[in-house]
């Protein structure tokens, strides 16, 4: 029974948050508390979480750019070991032709059948030699060795020609040839001082030769490789390109010697790193495109493990907000039970401890009010011998107000146990039916005066759809006045009262009456129930109202709340059921 009612004086109290501003104030501190954390937790976020950005993506850029440059260095030297390869070939092939023409006499070079065997035995150890000829100063050719002889032919205006002639040595670029044989020629040029003129040995060599060099570099079936003769003139067969003699679209490389490296958006095979070298001493450029697969991939693997990496770092963040929501709200309702708990055991230990001090003045009040009924008879016994014994009026003049003051001494303390039983329920009850707006209307009619010297504003916001009661309207009457009255002394001049009425879902109403003054401290609030408790001035307070009033609300089934916040001011809840239930507990 205790219990249900403090469940239900809490349940109203809840209620009563959404309704009074003194609440109110709590709830937008308690709203302020909430955007603070949801701030915080967002600039925590966003401070471990950007550096965290920050640093991935510097790695990230880091790691492509030192990939990148690896990969390169490693097509660079592919490349450069195919080129120093062909070189060497190419100077080889000039230094055999050298010692060619130095070691063997003009006349058996210019000998046909003797050129032939010479051509012969160098074809068993040089398979890719397709012919040896050998031409005169003017360039007409004076003997051959080889499958395509066509007597008499004149090779003055070939560029390699010109080349040996002035430089000594020649490396021409590929020719298509008789019979679509492609080759190319190596030629040296042979001095004959005796007749201050030259001759010249020249040698065809079967393009396979340079194909070989270019597959050296070892490319994937993505890429491609080839030599350019010029500035696009493709000399080997080209994967992506076309044949010998097309053209290839190409960005302009530097015509010096060394290594170009660049990223190329090519028309075939789109994004590549196109490397070039010159081959030295020829008229040939070795390029490669190389598409950036194996880099490619390395970086979308990167990409996904970054990614999933992040993923488990968000879904950990989830996982650990989670579970501190969960303990944080687990702690809070164990707390909340606890605290509940507390309040209800101190509410109880209150409600006891107001109603032994009830009965202990009770018993005092009736115990005096014995010997207050035979002072004040004896005290009139006395008036009446003075009256009736007019001889004795020397007397009578000094002991009538001494009798008078005995008399008076005993009507004030008759009135402090009158009241100090009505505290304790020993007043007769009289139950009618109640309008409380209109008990509340009479005890504010009572205050008007005192109210407008001071300046008070007192504001009326009565529900009118409350329930009429069965209780007694004088107690109630004595309830609101006291508690009224207590809020005029709690506010400064000017301040304001509000009465407000409202029905308790069915099961009776509420009258709460709040001021904007002192409000109660803590330590205060444990004892203002508490029969001669005051914090009044002497004289001015007895500390009886609330103790009272506390008693009569008991007494006829309901309950008194209080909230009060210092500075702010205070509240007090009334709550009263549809029908006096007699509370007999209180004697
Ligand atoms: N509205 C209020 N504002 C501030 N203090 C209050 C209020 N109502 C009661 N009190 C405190 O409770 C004490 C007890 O009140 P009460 O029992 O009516 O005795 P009294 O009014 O004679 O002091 C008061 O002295 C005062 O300290
Ligand atoms: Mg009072």
């Amino acid at each position: 029974m205790a219990e249900e009612q403090t469940k239900e004086t809490r349940l109203g109290s809840v209620k009563d948050m959404l309704r009074s501003p003194l609440r109110t104030i709590e709830a937008v501190r308690q709203d302020r508390y909430k955007s603070l954390k949801v701030r915080i937790f967002f600039t925590v976020g966003t401070l471990a979480g950007v550096p965290l950005l920050i640093v991935t993506a510097v790695c990230f850029f880091w790691l492509h750019a030192v990939l990148v440059d690896d990969f390169s260095s490693h097509l660079r030297w592919q490349m450069e070991h195919a080129r120093a390869g062909l070189e060497y070939f190419l100077s080889d092939r000039i230094s055999s032709l050298r010692y060619l023409a130095s070691a063997h006499p003009y006349a058996s070079l210019v000998n046909p059948q003797s050129l032939r065997e010479i051509f012969q035995k160098r074809k068993q150890e040089f398979p890719e030699l397709i012919d040896l000829e050998v031409v005169n100063a003017d360039g007409l050719q004076i003997s051959y060795a080889g499958p395509y002889s066509e007597k008499g032919k004149n090779h003055a205006q070939q560029d390699w020609f010109v080349r040996a002639k002035v430089h000594g040595v020649a490396v021409s670029q590929v020719f298509p040839g008789d019979r679509d044989l492609l080759h190319y020629v190596v030629a040296v040029r042979q001095y004959v001082p005796e007749r201050d003129s030259f001759w010249i040995l020249k040698a065809s060599i079967d393009v396979e030769t340079l194909n070989r060099f270019v597959a050296e570099i070892g490319l994937t079936e993505r890429d491609d490789a080839f030599l350019i003769a010029g500035t696009d003139m493709l000399q080997t067969h080209s994967r992506f390109h076309g044949a010998v003699f097309q053209r290839v679209a190409m960005p302009s490389l530097s015509q010096q010697r060394g290594f170009t490296l660049m990223k190329y958006k090519d028309e075939v095979s789109g994004n590549v790193i196109l490397g070039a070298t010159r081959v030295s001493g020829s008229p040939w450029t070795l390029v490669a495109f190389m598409k950036p697969t194996t880099l490619e991939r390395i970086f979308t693997m990167l990409k996904r493990e970054i990614l999933a990496v992040y993923l488990i770092i968000v879904f950990v963040a989830i996982g650990v907000w989670m579970n501190y929501r969960t303990t944080h709200s687990i702690v809070n309702r164990i707390r909340d039970t606890e605290k509940a708990r507390e309040e209800a055991i101190t509410h109880s230990e209150h409600s006891a401890k107001l109603a032994s001090i009830g009965r202990l003045a009770t018993g005092v009040a009736h115990e005096i009010n014995n010997p207050l009924a035979i002072i004040n008879e004896k005290a009139g016994l006395i008036k009446d011998l003075f009256e009736m014994y007019p001889e004795s009026s020397g007397c009578q003049r000094e002991f009538l107000p001494l009798v008078n003051a005995i008399s008076e001494s005993v009507n004030r303390c008759r009135t402090i146990t009158h009241r100090l039983l009505g505290f304790a329920r020993r007043m007769d009850i009289s139950i009618e039916p109640i309008n409380v707006n209109d008990v509340v209307r009479e005890v504010v009619g009572f205050l008007e005066r005192e109210l407008a010297v001071r300046n008070i504003r007192l504001e009326l916001n009565l529900d009118e759809n409350i329930p009429q009661i069965e209780s007694d309207r004088g107690l109630l009457q004595q309830v609101f006045l006291n508690i009224a009255n207590n809020a005029i002394d709690a506010v400064s001049d000017g301040g304001e009262i509000v009465v407000s009425s409202m029905p308790e879902n069915g099961s009776g109403l509420k009258v709460v009456i709040r001021d904007n003054g002192a409000g109660i401290p803590k330590e205060v609030l444990k004892h203002i129930f508490e029969p001669f408790f005051t914090t009044k001035q002497k004289g001015k307070g007895t500390g009886l109202g609330l103790s009272l009033s506390y008693g009569i609300i008991k007494r006829l089934g309901g309950t008194i709340e209080v909230d009060s916040f210092v500075d702010k001011g205070t509240a007090f809840t009334i709550t009263l059921p549809l029908a006096a239930e007699l509370d007999r507990s209180v004697q």
